[in-house]
């Protein structure tokens, strides 16, 4: 029984529209898990050492459930370009390099770092179509001490000559993928990851949705992502009303695990019905929706209507990793909406913080917030204050979300251990 106390102040959501805030408290951890969360220190605990944060602040790691790690070279590039152009001109050619597992092994540990600096301990990631990157990407996640969903992405149509698989292939290969990896850790487990429609035969797809139920396996994929895609999935499967009907027609969802579709920007009745149904989680990506698609995802009114909806940083549509940029993003984007549409109340800042932590994390077990019961998975940041002129706690994380950096974040736990992102990276290239 290891105990462990921290104080500071602690932010954490109460609900999904007001945080909770605890000046100088404590939270105590045992064996990676909250046990108790303190105003006032209590003679049950008096004789532990205290870990002292002073004026620094404890607050839930972040999630991203929607991030292309082999897109992380991309960062920030090609960003003038709309979904197809992009996909085409940049990412296409970029992903076939994971075919050469060299390249990955140069890449992913950076991406791992790049998680970590920024405070993203849970994420749900696409890869690529080639086996053993994907398998190279999946055990690195392991012995990061990280939480994550990946597997092989599926590509059989609609993709460049250098760059697709056969629809046997794409189905046999998951399907080791699957079994290869499934049981592996209670903390990175498989996904079937249909890159979108567009690039998946009917066929293709009903062979995911038997996997699906024959080992339990959840999905991840794009869902009604721009007028453009939901036109063409609509027309290459003119059997169902909309895209979200082909996920469920060909089994996609009837595994037990999470079913994660990314943007739904444009959900028909059809989505609404299948997302309450499947108990699936949209996720939200403010920069991606910017850079590469159009619209805005309804985030406000499908959260008061009971939606489960996180949020993504989707690397490379997005140009940047850290979660923290896209809470605050979020609330723009939802401003624009209801600048521009008569009926959109914009989102406040508790909800966007609540989406990338409470909702993010519940995908992945008790995690999200700080709460007796929930992992110790949180970071330390500073308070940005200014001198001779001080914002509240509260204000101090919305102000880290807007203008705060991997600079201000003092101090990681990853089931109450200490992460460096530095250590970890250098331990996974000499082990990889
Ligand atoms: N739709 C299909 N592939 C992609 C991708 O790589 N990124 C995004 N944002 N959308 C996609
Ligand atoms: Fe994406």
């Amino acid at each position: 029984m290891a105990i462990t106390v921290y104080r500071g102040n602690i932010v954490t959501s109460e609900s999904l529209t007001k945080l909770k805030v605890i000046e100088n408290g404590y939270v105590v951890v045992e064996d990676g898990i909250i046990k108790a969360v303190l105003e006032e220190m209590t003679d049950e605990y008096r004789n532990y050492v205290v870990r002292n944060f002073g004026d620094g602040i404890i607050i839930p790691a972040f999630s991203d459930l929607h991030m292309h790690a082999p897109q992380f070279t991309e960062r920030g590039i090609g960003m003038d370009c709309l979904l197809f152009d992009w996909l085409n001109n940049f990412t296409f050619p970029q992903e076939s390099g994971f075919r050469d597992i060299e390249y990955a092994r140069k890449i992913y540990p950076q991406v791992i770092r790049e998680f970590l600096r920024h405070g993203t301990f849970q994420v749900n990631l696409f890869s690529t179509i080639h086996y053993d990157s994907c398998d190279l990407l999946f055990k690195l996640l392991m012995e990061s001490g990280m939480y994550a969903y990946s597997g092989k992405i599926n590509m059989d149509s609609n993709s460049p000559d250098y760059y697709v698989e056969s629809t046997e292939e794409s189905i046999s290969s998951t399907e080791r993928f699957i079994v290869e990896h499934q049981g592996l850790s209670d903390k990175v487990k498989p996904i079937i990851i249909p890159r979108f429609a567009p690039t998946c035969s009917l066929e293709l797809l009903k062979g995911l949705g038997e996997l699906a139920g024959k080992y339990d396996v959840g999905l991840h994929t794009h869902l009604v992502e721009s007028i453009a895609e939901a036109a063409w999935s609509k027309e290459l499967f003119p059997m169902c009303a909309s895209d979200g009907e082909i996920y469920e027609m060909t089994g996609l969802l009837q595994g037990n695990g999470p079913k994660i579709f990314a943007h739904v920007i444009f959900p028909t009745e059809v989505e609404e019905r299948i997302l309450k149904q499947y108990n699936c989680t949209s996720v939200h990506c403010p920069d991606a929706t910017t850079n590469i698609t159009a619209g805005i995802m309804p985030a406000s009114k499908m959260l008061d209507n009971g939606y489960s909806i996180a949020i993504g940083s989707d690397v490379g549509g997005g140009h940047f990793t850290g979660i923290y940029r896209q809470i605050s993003r979020a609330v723009q984007l939802s401003k624009m909406k209801e600048f521009y549409e008569e009926d959109y109340k914009r989102l406040i800042f508790a909800e966007a913080f609540y989406m990338a932590t409470v909702n993010g994390g519940k995908v992945f077990g008790n995690i999200g917030k700080i709460e007796p019961g929930y992992k110790f998975n949180a970071l330390v940041i500073d308070g940005m204050q200014d001198d001779g002129y001080k914002i509240t706690t509260e204000q101090c994380v919305e102000r880290f979300c807007y203008i705060g950096d991997d600079r201000n974040i003092v101090a990681r736990f990853i089931d109450g251990q200490f992460i460096d992102p530095e250590e970890v990276y250098k331990r996974l290239i000499e082990k990889y």
